[in-house]
């Protein structure tokens, strides 16, 4: 399974990047809001920094200007995959630029036919927001169960990207599920590095060097 950063934020980016741990990178308006500045420049550096698929997002509505931005947020990098909102326009623009060799991710999907009429769209990505769902009473990894058996039954080469994701239980289960890729925020990437008993073991270790450092000064590794 593939890991992607939910952010804008370069120093997350960064720092995770450095652990080897980035297969990608999902933007969208509001992480780029949340970050400020001008977001011309953090796309030019994100799409430096990461080497896979970045998935940079439009804000036109309609079809001409989907496709004029798209077009130009290409230009940032050949990893730039164009994200476009799951609405007609948005499957029009996917159906065009796919056909031009731009990859797009259809963002906003929340059933089982939406992901579907996305990946006949030709998109190589969709993206199930989990979170929302849970947020509104709904089960979101069921709806990324559904959207596996989908494109299993017709072999259909979109990948499943799980995204609006909460707490590290939701990666888990996504991985059984055999999701292609989850977008995680920097907080829940955090949460999965550490385990208290992790904490406490290298605690001890180090504990135990000191007394035997204690008898041994010189000692060295
Ligand atoms: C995915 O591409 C979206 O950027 C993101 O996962 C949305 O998550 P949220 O529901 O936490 O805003």
């Amino acid at each position: 399974m593939k890991i992607f950063l939910d952010t804008a934020n370069l120093e997350s980016i960064r720092t995770f990047n450095d652990m080897g741990l980035l297969d990608g990178i999902t933007t969208n308006p509001s992480l780029m809001s949340k970050e400020g500045g001008n977001p011309k420049d953090a796309m030019e550096e994100i799409t430096k920094i990461i080497k896979g698929d970045v998935s940079l997002e439009v804000v036109s509505t309609e079809y001409s200007g989907m496709m004029e931005e798209g077009k130009r947020l290409r230009k940032y990098g050949d990893n730039v995959v164009v994200k476009v909102p799951m609405t007609p326009d948005g499957l029009k623009a996917c159906k065009s630029l796919s056909s031009e060799g731009i990859p797009v991710n259809v963002t906003l999907i929340f059933s089982p036919n939406q992901a579907l009429l996305a990946a006949k769209s030709g998109a190589r990505y969709v993206s199930p927001f989990i979170g929302r769902l849970d947020d509104i009473g709904q089960d979101g990894m069921h709806l990324i169960k559904e959207i596996k058996e989908i494109f299993s039954n017709y072999n259909f080469g979109t990948k499943i990207l799980v995204a609006s994701i909460r707490h590290p239980v939701h990666v888990v289960e996504a991985a059984k599920i055999g999701a292609d890729v989850v977008t995680l925020p920097p907080a829940v990437l955090n949460k999965m590095l550490s385990h208290p008993l992790t904490k406490i073991g290298l605690e001890n270790f180090l504990a135990d060097w000191e007394k035997l450092k204690a008898g041994n000064p010189d000692i060295k590794i």
